[in-house]
């Protein structure tokens, strides 16, 4: 779920600490493809790809990233505002337990995901405008099927947040967001 490009994408950052950090990308938005070009500036020790494909194909992914990444070695898996849109809690389900038992220990899936258990009735009329007004429809998640979806990892410190609020370091405290994040680490 990459997202339209914007300044600091996942490469920069990584690249930034790890200049070797390899990348790939995934989205099934013809309008982000067309901008994928601005992604792939990868620093010269690294590499990033961008892959056009729907997160229910997790197959197809982990074919296609693995031609760019090392899947014998440990990943980062981020999926960040991108399960929201997989509406049934068993199929997304389904696809985060695929990408992960086909990596080794110690890698990480990192999560974000709109809830209404945060914000309140605010975020509850938000998410309605966009499922009246936008496409793909896209669902809230209670804590515990948020929590589902880290079965098996071990979740790191501070656990389930407001995405705000995961190590906000010097920029906290921040205001909450109607969003929960974690991070998990294969054992
Ligand atoms: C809310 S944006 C999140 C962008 C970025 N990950 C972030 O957190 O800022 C969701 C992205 O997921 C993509 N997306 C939505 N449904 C998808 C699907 N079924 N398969 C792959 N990408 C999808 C959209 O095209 C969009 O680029």
């Amino acid at each position: 779920g990459t997202g339209l490009p914007t300044a600091d994408n996942t490469h920069e950052v990584a690249q930034h600490t790890a200049p070797d950090a390899r990348v790939v990308y995934v989205d099934n938005d013809p309008i982000v493809l067309e901008h994928a070009r601005s992604l792939l500036t990868s620093a010269p020790e690294g590499a990033t790809e961008y892959v056009e494909a729907d997160a229910r194909d997790p197959e197809l992914i982990l074919r296609t990233a693995g031609r760019t990444l090392d899947l014998r070695r440990p990943v980062a898996v981020m999926m960040l505002g991108i399960l929201n849109f997989v509406l049934d809690t068993d199929e997304a389900r389904g696809i985060v337990t695929k990408l992960m038992e086909a990596l080794p220990s110690g890698s990480h899936l990192v999560l974000t995901h709109p809830t209404t258990e945060l914000g309140g009735e605010g975020n509850e009329a938000a998410m309605r405008f966009w499922n009246e007004n936008a496409t793909p429809p896209i669902t809230a998640r209670s804590r515990t099927e948020f929590a589902s979806f880290l079965d098996g990892l071990d979740v790191l410190e501070p656990g389930i947040v407001s995405c705000s609020r995961w190590r906000a370091g010097s920029h906290g405290p921040a205001p909450e967001v109607a969003q929960f994040g974690a991070v998990g680490r294969k054992p």
